[in-house]
């Protein structure tokens, strides 16, 4: 069974990332002709195991391993060109060639060296207090560049403007200047480095490049099928997250148009992912977190350990606060609620079902996050399950307090739950609905984790 090819689907994270999108995108993939990224940048660590073989994605599309698929980055992503060719040679070296199925929006900003050092240099002056906690892949001072529009560059820049040498010195010279003044130190930065590695850029990566929004809209009019992946999590979104605790990009639905050219009235499924429980990387109010046992519990439970970074993941119960806020502000159409497994052995199972703030009671997070962290969680409890779920492949073989869990969940955050994750691997999914027609969940390897 395949995935109706009319259907185009996006699958994005309905919380602070790291839902488990990858996943969910690789398991659609065999349906779908075209994947394509619309945000982010190097920031997101999008995982798919594969049998014992676990790939960590970066700014390639989660879709890049099945081979019959074009990997689109549009030009709503930023691209470290470095980063990037690393991705793609470390695929080639396992065996995976990506280049000849990959395109590269023109359209697309680069991120640039001086990007990443000003993201560094910024969260450090910042200090613990009131730094945001970045991935510091450079992802919000190039999209700063972006806006300011004279001082950005994009993958036509490479190919077709024979000033760009010119324009790069002179942006690296005023960075230097820039980060000495308010830094106390230039950042090491040097123009003919800089150059360099744009060269290697137009060299390597040139021959992707195209006008993705016309590669898409021949799709479309040809009757393929278009798979969008969102990055980092609708509570990130740069309009709608915890702002300011949030990436620069609109990680949603509402993404696609400027991201990847597309009217997103096109794309009719909306797939939300988010976790059993909650998690954040970074800083930023989080109401629902835990910081006793019980937090430490999920964190190893989970191995919630950033798949960028490397960073623990701050770890908390199910916020349905904020999950009914993202589900209901992206329209998703269904939800995937992964790690129920990593709830196994709980007594019992908490999700914040308000906010407290001064003595009030609030259903709906506050815009100010000086209010957020003000905030108090009111939990409910039901009882846990016991059992490992990671050989379940039906809904209904769930326990019955899991399934509970899942039907508690969807009601109060309103959205209907078609997927569930009961381990990392592309078998240890649940699917229900409409999705179970059009989604064929593979058997499990020998190499799926069964405990
Ligand atoms: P993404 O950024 O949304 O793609 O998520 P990440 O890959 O950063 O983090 C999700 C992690 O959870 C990865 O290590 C996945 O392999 C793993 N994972 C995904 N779904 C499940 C699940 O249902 N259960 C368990 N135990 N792990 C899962
Ligand atoms: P995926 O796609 C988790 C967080 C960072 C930081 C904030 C701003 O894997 O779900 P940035 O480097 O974007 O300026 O950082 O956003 N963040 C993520 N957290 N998963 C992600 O992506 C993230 N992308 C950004 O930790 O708090
Ligand atoms: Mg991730």
């Amino acid at each position: 069974m395949t995935a109706a090819r009319s259907e185009h689907t996006c699958v994005f994270g309905l919380g602070w990332g790291d839902e488990g999108k990858g996943k969910i995108v690789d398991l659609l993939c065999p349906g779908f002709d075209v994947v394509a990224r619309f945000n982010g940048g190097a920031n997101a660590g999008h995982t798919v195991c594969v049998g014992d073989e676990k790939f960590a994605l970066h700014l390639l599309p989660s879709g890049v391993l099945h081979e019959a698929a074009t990997s689109v980055v549009g030009h709503g992503v930023v691209v470290d060109p470095l980063a990037i060719l690393s991705e793609i040679d470390a695929l080639a070296a396992r065996g995976i060639d990506v280049m000849g199925r990959l395109r590269i929006s023109d359209r697309a900003h680069l991120v640039m060296p001086y990007h990443k050092i000003e993201d560094k240099l910024g969260e450090k002056a910042a200090g613990e207090s009131g730094k945001i906690g970045t991935t510091a892949r450079g992802i919000g001072p190039c999209y700063a560049d972006k806006m300011r529009r004279t001082t950005a560059i994009r993958f036509a820049d490479l190919l077709f403007n024979d000033d760009l040498p010119t324009k790069v010195r002179k942006i690296v010279d005023n960075r230097k200047k820039y980060f000495a003044a308010v830094y106390g130190e230039d950042g090491g930065l040097d123009a003919a480095e800089v150059l360099d590695e744009l060269a290697t850029a137009r060299d390597r990566l040139g021959p992707c490049v195209c006008d993705t929004s016309e590669l898409l809209h021949g799709a479309i009019g040809g009757g393929r099928a278009i798979l969008f992946e969102g990055a980092n999590g609708l509570l990130l979104d740069v309009d709608h997250g915890t702002y300011p605790f949030v990436t620069s990009s609109s990680t949603g639905p509402h993404g696609i148009g400027p991201g990847a050219g597309v009217p997103a009235s096109r794309v009719t499924r909306l797939i939300g992912v988010t976790k059993a429980y909650a998690t954040r990387v970074g800083s930023g109010p989080f109401v629902s977190e835990l910081k006793d046992e019980v937090g430490n519990r999920i964190r190893v439970q989970g191995h919630e350990f950033g798949t960028t970074t490397g960073r623990p993941r701050r770890c908390g119960w199910f916020d349905t606060v904020a999950n009914r806020y993202t589900a209901r502000l992206s329209g998703a159409t269904d939800v995937a609620l992964m790690h129920l497994d990593t709830l196994s052995g709980f007594e019992r199972v908490g999700y914040c079902v308000a906010y407290e703030i001064d003595g009030k009671r609030v259903d709906t997070p506050p815009a100010d996050a000086g209010q957020l962290e003000k905030a108090m969680p009111v939990f409910e409890f039901m009882p846990g399950w016991q059992e490992n779920l990671r050989t379940v492949r039906r809904f209904e073989d769930l326990p019955p307090t899991a399934l509970a869990y899942v039907e508690r969940i969807e009601t109060l955050i309103g959205a209907p739950v078609t997927l569930a994750g009961v381990g990392p691997d592309r078998s240890q999914t649940l699917v229900r609905g409409p999705l179970a027609d059009v989604i064929a969940v593979p058997e499990p390897t020998a190499a799926a984790p069964s405990s």
